[in-house]
């Protein structure tokens, strides 16, 4: 019995859905009646016509409700629900949920026997979402499936996490949050998923390059299978609920879908600095050692951060007293803070079934468990670091309140910035729940198996939650209602979470960021990376990096201080290693790294206010950092086809990283525009195929180039700075980057950097700077407060000090500053031109600030 069963879950790994095989030739068996159209959807119920039984075993649902709803102009969404009996829907908090209804952006139309939807993109009559009557389709408690075809080619994006190519190859996808280091996913193995589910894809279009998206809100273990022409999803439960955004372009999918998701949390102005970690550091001597190392280096440091090694007997919150007594703990931790400095520990989701653990004993106490389904008012017990250990149940309101409670005891132990929340898969190095395992495998019978057997390294996935709901549908949300739970802590305190987590459903950024797990310090996994923060950001977590020189096995130095260049572009930027490696921090390999090192992270620092004020924006409005180049230029697609060889900063920068092994320079590829190096000012002549030969030189700096019209905020004490705290106190120079007649524009934010709610409260100051070519003798440059939600404290970013111009083509003889239309004041400035590198620079000294309303009168040579 128990080998027929591990036979026919072998055959469910071993065989491959496919598109046309899931079709089985076999067209919808439901029909859909009573079909009401109003202004805001279309309603109807769908019924299963007997005849078409597949199998007399299938517990097919027999009466669907189709609710069809026109969410916005740009969304509609599609729910399809068992009109009978409730089923497990996830527990969404999308806050601003209003219906708004269609303005003819898409049109939606159905058809009745057999069932069919269609939803055409009216600007360019494409199909977004087809569910062709002639397909299977199939709705029961662990098979449902749904299939869209296109009548084009797709190219499929998303679909997370799993490290892959960004376009996804045909094949098979699966998603079940999962404690995998780092398998390589091209659609064959079924076995590709990791730590995060995010069923949300963006497809564009092989004829036309522009985008729509889905969502397929739905978290028990599915796949999606990707075919040349046609996107299913099946999954083992839950009901469909399906959201589109239709585009047309690729930002816009990003930006609708983060509409519906909600913004990402803001993030602390330290947190995008340089981070240091390792597991490994043994004891407090060897931590400190660190931070005296990298005062010794004289290199800059945001974060210090603490793996399990703390911890005693692995248990959460308590400090192992030989090797990290908690006198030295705030020790360090005092001196951190006093240097601006940040202190994050780890925190497992296991908690240590130890009957003289204080937050076993609490969680026990307040029944907080997630329960053995086979013994009345016990715990499913799991192994991990600890040994045994309990699990909280999200869905218990108490569970919440229990987790803030154990942050808020901690806190008072150690002075913490942020936490790291691992292994929150949830991660169980056996399966089911400890002493109950023996016939687990066989009691979980399904009809097909996506990837691995879902109870393998996995609580048993019939363990209870509140009001009964299983594991079976919990178990991938429990990353993302961990990191919701610890960032109450952080708001009721009013200042902003700062949560690093493995695991992550869509919403999670709302509350926390995400790192990429175990990588490998390998070249391969150093440009996987890439994939990954380009995923993340349109998952709506742009907080986002991957281990700098790689966590599993050994880097090297060359390797290291490509990754270090990379690393340091990284919203996150953070090295992290693990313990059996050869160490990795700036001083490992010596001067050539240590040089890397320091040039990359001042080089960070310097663009601080850029970072930052596209963060803070981003917390508003949604968006992408970080993100693909043919996001920027979505006519171009072989930006899209080499999405990995260039990345952009913004609207501004393009960032070429060296990915590849033994090379000095390379023939790197640019979106069409005028490019100018962002360190020399030099403009790039580009090929007739837009390449040019970039040296690539290390030790030194990443190539960073921007587009002629932005003005890019650089602090002028970047190499000074020890933290990025003292970049408060720097006076600022503008880089602005002109052209003949053009205009150039960039903002800053500048505010406290920590409370909680700054944007959405307006608690910000907003200054837009805007450079004119007014004629051939005068330019103008215009200071504009947008928002004037802060007032800059005592030697805050003082003055701007240095206005340099790319791209000049005359000489500047002199300034006048206009303030709120009075006279023009002469400014007794130094100036600056180089006709052959067509700089030209301006030293201001100490008259204007930088939220000052002005105007400032450049006068030329001619
Ligand atoms: C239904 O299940 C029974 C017992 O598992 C099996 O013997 C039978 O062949 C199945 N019937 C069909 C139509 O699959
Ligand atoms: C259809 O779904 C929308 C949400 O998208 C909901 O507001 C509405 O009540 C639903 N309609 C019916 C008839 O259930
Ligand atoms: C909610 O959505 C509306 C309409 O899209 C938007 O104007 C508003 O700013 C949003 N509010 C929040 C808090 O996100
Ligand atoms: C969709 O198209 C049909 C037929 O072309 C038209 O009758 C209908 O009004 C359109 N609906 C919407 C919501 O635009
Ligand atoms: C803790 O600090 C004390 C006093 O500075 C020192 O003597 C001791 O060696 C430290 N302990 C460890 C484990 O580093
Ligand atoms: C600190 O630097 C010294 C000198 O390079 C080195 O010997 C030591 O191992 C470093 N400590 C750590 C913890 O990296
Ligand atoms: C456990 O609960 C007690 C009583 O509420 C509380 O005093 C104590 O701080 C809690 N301990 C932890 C570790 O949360
Ligand atoms: C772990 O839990 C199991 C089941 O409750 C128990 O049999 C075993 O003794 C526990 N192990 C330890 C080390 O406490
Ligand atoms: C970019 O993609 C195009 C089309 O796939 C290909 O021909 C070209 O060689 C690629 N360039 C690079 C730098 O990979
Ligand atoms: C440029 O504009 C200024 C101010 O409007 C004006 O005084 C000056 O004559 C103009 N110069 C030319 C060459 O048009």
């Amino acid at each position: 019995m128990g080998r027929l069963s591990s036979i026919i879950i072998l055959l469910g790994c071993l065989i491959l859905p496919s598109a046309s095989m899931l079709n089985q030739g076999k067209s919808n068996p439901y029909d859909l009646s009573n079909i009401i159209y109003t202004t805001s959807g279309i309603t109807a119920t769908a019924t299963y016509h007997l005849g078409n039984l597949q199998s007399a075993n299938e517990t097919v649902i027999t009466k669907l409700f189709l609710n069809i709803t026109y969410d916005n102009p740009q969304r509609v969404r599609i729910r399809i629900t068992d009109q009978q009996n409730s089923r497990f829907e996830v527990p969404y908090d999308f806050t601003n949920y209003t219906i708004q209804g269609n303005l003819g952006l898409y049109n939606v139309t159905v058809s009745d026997n057999p069932m069919g939807i269609q939803v055409i993109r009216t600007s360019d009559n494409r199909v977004i979402f087809n569910l062709d009557p002639s397909n299977w389709f199939s709705y029961d408690d662990q098979d449902l499936l749904f299939t869209s075809t296109f009548n084009y080619g797709i190219n499929v994006l998303g679909l997370g996490e799993r490290i892959s190519s960004f376009i996804l190859p045909t094949g098979t996808y699966t998603m079940w949050a999962r404690d995998r280091q780092s398998p390589v996913d091209n659609g064959q193995s079924q076995e590709g998923n990791m730590y995060s589910v995010h069923p949300f894809y963006m497809i564009i279009d092989e004829d036309t390059g522009s985008a729509f998206g889905g969502l397929f809100y739905n978290a028990n273990a599915m796949q999606a299978i990707v075919g040349p022409q046609s996107l299913s999803f099946r999954s083992t439960g839950g009901i469909i609920d399906l959201w589109l955004f239709i585009g047309p372009a690729p930002e816009d999918v990003v930006f609708q879908y983060h509409q519906l998701i909600g913004p990402p949390v803001e993030v602390p102005y330290w947190s995008l600095g340089w981070h240091q970690s390792r597991w490994g550091y043994r004891n407090i001597s060897m931590l400190t050692q660190v931070y005296d190392n990298y005062t010794l280096y004289g290199l800059p440091l945001d974060g210090l951060w603490n793996d399990i090694d703390y911890m005693s007997a692995f248990e959460d919150f308590i400090y192992d007293p030989v090797n990290y007594p908690m006198n030295n703990v705030t020790q360090l931790v005092d001196t951190l803070l006093a240097t601006g400095k940040n202190y994050i520990p780890i925190v497992d989701a296991g908690i240590a079934q130890n009957i003289s653990d204080p937050y076993y004993i609490n969680g026990t106490n307040q029944g907080v468990w997630i329960m053995n389904p086979y013994v009345q008012s016990a715990p499913c017990v799991g192994k991990v670091w600890p040994g045994n250990a309990t699990f909280l149940d999200w869905l218990n309101p108490d569970a919440q309140t229990y987790w803030v409670k154990a942050l808020n005891t901690f806190q008072q132990l150690v002075s913490f910035s942020g936490v790291w929340v691992d292994m929150n898969e949830v991660s169980n190095f056996v399966n089911g729940c400890v002493g109950y395992q023996t016939t687990l495998i066989n009691n979980l019978t399904m009809p097909w198996t996506p990837g691995q057997d879902i109870n393998v390294e996995s609580l048993d996935v019939a363990a209870t939650h509140a009001n009964g709901v299983t594991e079976y549908n919990m178990h991938s949300l429990y990353g993302y209602l961990e990191s919701k739970a610890a960032a109450q802590y952080f708001i009721q305190k009013q200042t902003r979470p700062f949560i690093l987590s493995r695991s992550s459903f869509p919403g999670h950024g709302k509350w926390a960021s995400k790192w990429l797990g175990d990588n490998f310090s390998q070249w391969s996994y150093m440009e996987y990376s890439i994939t990954g923060i380009f995923n993340f950001g349109m998952f709506g977590i742009p907080m986002m990096g991957a281990d700098i020189c790689g966590f599993l096995g050994n880097t090297n130095l060359e390797l290291c201080s490509r990754w270090t260049q990379l690393g340091t572009m990284y919203p996150f930027s953070r090295n992290h290693n693990e313990d059996e490696s050869i160490p990795q921090e700036p001083w490992a390999f010596g001067p050539l790294l240590l040089e890397t090192n320091n040039l990359s992270i001042r080089n960070k620092y310097m663009l601080q206010l850029y970072f930052y004020t596209h963060m803070m924006k981003i917390s508003l409005e949604g968006g992408q950092l970080f993100k693909p180049a043919y996001w920027e230029y979505p006519n171009d697609m072989n930006l899209l086809y080499n999405a990995t060889t260039s990345f952009m900063l913004g609207k501004a920068l393009i960032v070429h990283p060296c990915l590849w092994y033994g090379i000095t320079g390379s023939t790197s590829f640019f979106p069409d525009d005028m490019w100018y190096d962002l360190y020399t000012g030099e403009y790039i002549f580009l090929d007739y195929d837009n390449s040019v030969y970039l040296d690539m030189p290390w030790p030194g700096l990443i190539n960073i180039h921007v587009a002629q019209g932005f003005i890019i905020p650089i602090v002028d004490n970047y190499n000074n700075a020890m933290s990025l705290r003292d970049t408060r106190y720097s006076n600022i120079s503008l880089i602005i980057v002109q052209g003949p007649g053009v205009e150039a524009i960039g903002s800053v934010i500048f505010d406290d950097g920590s409370t909680y709610g700054n944007m959405a409260n307006g608690n910000y100051l907003e200054v837009e700077y805007q450079f004119f070519s007014h004629n051939s003798t005068f330019d103008y440059l215009t200071l504009q407060q947008l928002s004037y939600g802060y007032s800059r404290q005592t030697g805050e970013w003082p003055y701007i000090s240095t206005l340099i111009f790319y791209g000049c083509t005359a000489a500047p003889e002199s300034v006048y500053k206009l303030s709120s239309g009075m006279i023009p004041t002469f400014i007794p400035a130094n100036v600056y031109w180089s006709a052959e590198d067509m700089i030209c620079k301006i030293w201001l000294k100490n008259y204007l600030q930088p939220d000052e309303m002005a105007t400032l009168l450049i006068d030329y040579f001619i």
